[in-house]
């Protein structure tokens, strides 16, 4: 065997040094703790409009609707609020599903309220916005949806707990609720990515609100929010997990 068989070509170094580094830097970065999220919304004008952007990509489409099509399949008449609809995009997807009679998105950010409801006209899609926390549904009534859905708002909200026994409560019995959101115990290299992303990759404005590590921070291990739903009241809830992902089932 030549000398360069036995030591591996430049690649295998290469790529040796690659992972090597993303495992430092993700080790750096991974927090032994969750450090709650100190931006509560993407409501600057710059962020939305690069969130409108990236959301429009094909395969956050795709991720979307394969939610969209597991919260409402075999449903009829079906009403469905979004908590923390930001730009409405996945609102505006469910409206538009045939088994939804009734679409409701609600935010915390009055500015994205006003986003979410311009976008809706123009694209002449039936979902209604309110401003709201979702720790507080009191503006609407006790068992008022047949589906709660989520994405990656829980990681943001001050009062998770709270929130999620509203959710309880404007459901109706045998309805069902999908958080999906991102997860804290990712493993060591992911974090290294989620950090030069944030640093180096992503369009300025999103990079400069210290995102998706920042979110990353913030997000729940599977088992915490297994936890934090059995706390609000929820029997069984069930987590389901991807490589970067959870999704928090309950009802
Ligand atoms: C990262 S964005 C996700 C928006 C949208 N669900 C999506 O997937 O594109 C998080 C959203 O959660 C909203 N949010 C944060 N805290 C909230 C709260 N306590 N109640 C309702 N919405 C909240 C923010 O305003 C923001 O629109």
């Amino acid at each position: 065997m030549g000398k360069r068989g036995m030591m591996g070509g430049p690649c295998v170094w290469l790529t040796a040094g690659a992972v090597g580094a993303l495992y430092w830097l993700g080790a750096r970065e991974r927090p032994a703790v969750r450090q709650p999220s100190a931006v509560p919304a993407i409501d600057r004008p710059e962020i939305i409009e690069t969130w409108q952007r990236m959301s429009a990509q094909p395969h956050i489409r795709c991720f979307q609707h394969k939610l969209v099509r597991r919260a409402v399949t075999g449903l009829v008449g079906a009403r469905v609020l979004d908590v923390g609809s930001g730009l409405g995009q996945l609102t505006i997807a469910l409206a538009r599903q045939p088994e939804v009679s009734e679409a409701v998105g609600i935010d915390l950010s009055a500015d994205l309220v006003e986003a979410a409801r311009h976008q809706a006209e123009t694209v002449g899609a039936n979902a209604r916005f309110l401003e709201m926390d979702a720790a507080d549904l009191s503006p609407l009534a006790d068992a008022s949806f047949d589906v709660v859905v989520s994405t990656l708002s829980l990681h943001h909200w001050t009062e998770p707990q709270r929130a999620l026994a509203e959710i309880r409560r404007v459901l109706t019995p045998g309805g069902r609720a999908y958080l999906l959101d991102l997860r804290r115990d990712i493993a060591v290299p992911f974090y290294g990515v989620a950090a030069l992303v944030s640093r180096y990759l992503l369009p300025e404005p999103i990079r400069r609100a210290g995102e998706p590590l920042a979110s990353f921070k913030a997000a729940y291990t599977p088992a915490e929010a297994a936890v934090l739903a059995m706390k609000a009241g929820w029997e069984n809830p069930t987590v389901t997990t991807g490589p970067v992902w959870l999704l928090l089932e309950m009802g």
